[in-house]
């Protein structure tokens, strides 16, 4: 792969800036599925550095990629085997550090994702496990338990998978005869580490070291609060008391990202600890983001909402709420590698995402949800703190539908084929309008996932040069998001433009104003006059946002819309 052609004069002061996080864009790079560099099908690190300076034109100004290690592949790779050693399919080490430095030149800051909860069943230290005694060292790093009942062929716990299903597998002893069982809360091929024994915090610190020192910018932190667990591995209650469930956030579990927050902290560039934390609970998401522990973490209320104002106006100001006393930015996330395409989703009559209700076959009106996904790209983009926009969504890509053949994911496996799984959302990326991959791949050559036929229409190619494209749109939002000092900071106000339009104004009239307003209602709403226009989700005609429309305004005289409610 030649060198990258990076642009040298883009300004490199942010990358000075060690705040740079509160108010950052970061693209999330699923390896496998952005660009092929080697021509077999399969993305790799390559193809993500052959595509820095199309990430540089959109303008973000961190990647984080989902697990790039040495991994069978049970889970997309969030089963490593080796968390020093990066997957063949995607590279090598050198590849790793190459990618790290060229990004940086290109502006663009690396996160990398560490998984923390479980390892492969081929790691080295379940296989060592595995060959030990009950009760041996090595089985300590792991949940290890004899089983219940006269034989022990009863499991430890009734806990339920989040991938559905048991959380145990039996082991067979040396001699053939059935053995102890272990915990997985995910896949048998994922075994749940112990963090109470100091091998696993030790051996942690030092893969955090071992990347910060290769010049990532930070971490995402696989499955957050299911890291400690309750060594006496009760039975699930109904009603278990705050912190105390047996392995989902427990209040010990933040004594881990107390001391990697310090280790963080000791980089002449601190480093960044984002958190993949679903709780209910906004105090306690809140807890995971206080100063001495992580510095932000995904916001999955307000993706999982329904495309309806009160429930979205309700999770900003939830939101909002929560962070303020913690001190950390809010995020905003539409999607990632795990959940329906937003352009799917909000072309759905059920506009809400949940995985328990995810099946085959639901009808949706693209062209609908693909007016909604630029309106929610637009509202998204003009909150306060960190965006988040996972590789694709740029494009408008719609969840594919694949056939069950081809899918690889463990969720599809455990629903007993009711759930169609991930891998709908991690088709291999169309740069090109046509070509045996839509330009994924050199040419002749075919994407690991099957892509639609008309995957061409949504490529960059097709895009890129079209004002009225998604593409464009993103484009344009996260330049004058970076240009604009009212959409940095974190001055926010509502306005009241009615129940059916989300109305805020962003920044102070010293750093300048913008105001943006989405109109979730089904009739146009008049652009108050005394504003221009920025930047609008669709061509505005007659002055008025359509419905599932956004609009950035600017204020051009002292009148605020009709007044602030708060
Ligand atoms: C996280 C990841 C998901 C993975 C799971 C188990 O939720 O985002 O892709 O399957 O953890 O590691």
């Amino acid at each position: 792969m030649s060198a990258v052609a990076v642009n040298p004069t883009r300004p490199s002061a942010p990358l000075r800036d060690t705040g740079w996080w509160r108010h950052a864009a970061i693209y999330q790079v699923y390896p496998r599925s952005f660009a092929d560099g080697n021509g077999d099908g399969v993305g790799d690190l390559a193809g993500v550095r052959a595509s820095l300076p199309y990430l540089q034109e959109l303008g973000v100004d961190a990647i984080w990629l989902t697990p790039w290690y040495a991994s069978p592949l049970v889970d997309g790779g969030y089963d490593v085997a080796d968390y020093r050693s990066i997957h063949p399919d995607l590279g090598t080490l050198d590849d790793a550090e190459a990618l790290i430095s060229e990004a940086r030149q290109a502006g663009i800051r690396t996160i990398i994702d560490l998984v923390p909860n479980h390892v492969s069943s081929t790691h080295p230290w379940f296989a060592e496990a595995l060959a030990a005694e009950p009760g041996s060292a090595a089985r300590s790093r792991f949940w290890f338990r004899p089983g219940r009942g006269e034989d022990g062929s009863l499991r430890p716990t009734a806990w339920i998978s989040d991938f559905r299903g048991e959380t145990w597998t039996r082991t067979r002893n040396p001699d053939g005869r059935p053995g102890e069982w272990y915990l997985h809360l995910f896949t048998p091929g994922q075994p749940d580490l112990n963090w109470g024994h100091p091998d696993v915090r030790a051996e942690h610190e030092a893969v955090l070291r071992f990347w910060f020192d290769r010049g990532v910018a930070g971490v995402r932190i696989d499955s957050a609060v299911l890291l400690a667990k309750d060594p006496e591995l009760p039975e699930l209650s109904s009603t278990p008391e705050p912190g105390r469930h047996p392995y989902v956030d427990r209040d010990d579990v933040h004594d881990i990202y107390r001391s990697w927050r310090a280790l963080a902290d000791s980089y002449t560039e601190p480093k960044v600890l984002v958190g993949e934390v679903w709780l209910p609970e906004p105090a306690r998401f809140a807890a995971y983001l206080r100063s001495d522990e992580l510095h932000m973490a995904f916001n999955f209320d307000f993706m999982a909402r329904p495309w309806a104002a009160a429930a979205l106006r309700e999770s900003i100001e939830v939101t909002l709420t929560a962070h303020r006393p913690v001190g950390a930015p809010p995020t905003w996330v539409l999607s990632n590698h795990d959940v329906t395409r937003p352009v799917t989703r909000y072309g759905r009559e059920e506009t809400s995402f949940a995985f328990a209700t995810k099946r085959f076959g639901v009808a949706s009106d693209l062209d609908l949800g693909r007016r909604r996904a630029r309106a929610a790209a637009l509202l998204t983009a003009a909150l306060p703190g960190v965006l988040y926009l996972y590789q694709g969504d740029e494009l408008g890509l719609p969840e594919v539908e694949l056939p069950p053949e081809v899918i690889t994911d463990p969720m599809h496996f455990r629903s007993g084929g009711v759930d169609p799984g991930r891998d709908g959302c991690r088709v291999p990326l169309p740069w090109t309008a046509n070509g045996s991959s839509f330009g994924f791949a050199p040419d002749g050559v075919r994407a690991w996932l099957p892509q639609p036929r008309d995957w061409g229409r949504c490529s960059v190619e097709a895009q890129a040069g079209d004002p009225s494209s998604m593409l464009s749109l993103y484009r344009a939002a996260l330049a004058l998001r970076r240009s604009e000092p009212a959409l940095a900071g974190t001055d926010f106000a509502w306005l009241d433009a009615g129940p059916d339009v989300l109305a805020f104004r962003r920044g102070s009239s010293d750093a300048g104003e913008i105001e943006c307003l989405v109109n979730l209602g089904e009739e146009p709403v008049p652009i108050p006059p005394g504003h221009r226009v920025l930047l609008a989700s669709h061509t505005v005609t007659d002055n008025k946002v359509e419905p599932d429309g956004a609009v950035w305004l600017r204020p051009i005289t002292a009148e605020p819309i009709t007044g602030e409610t708060e």
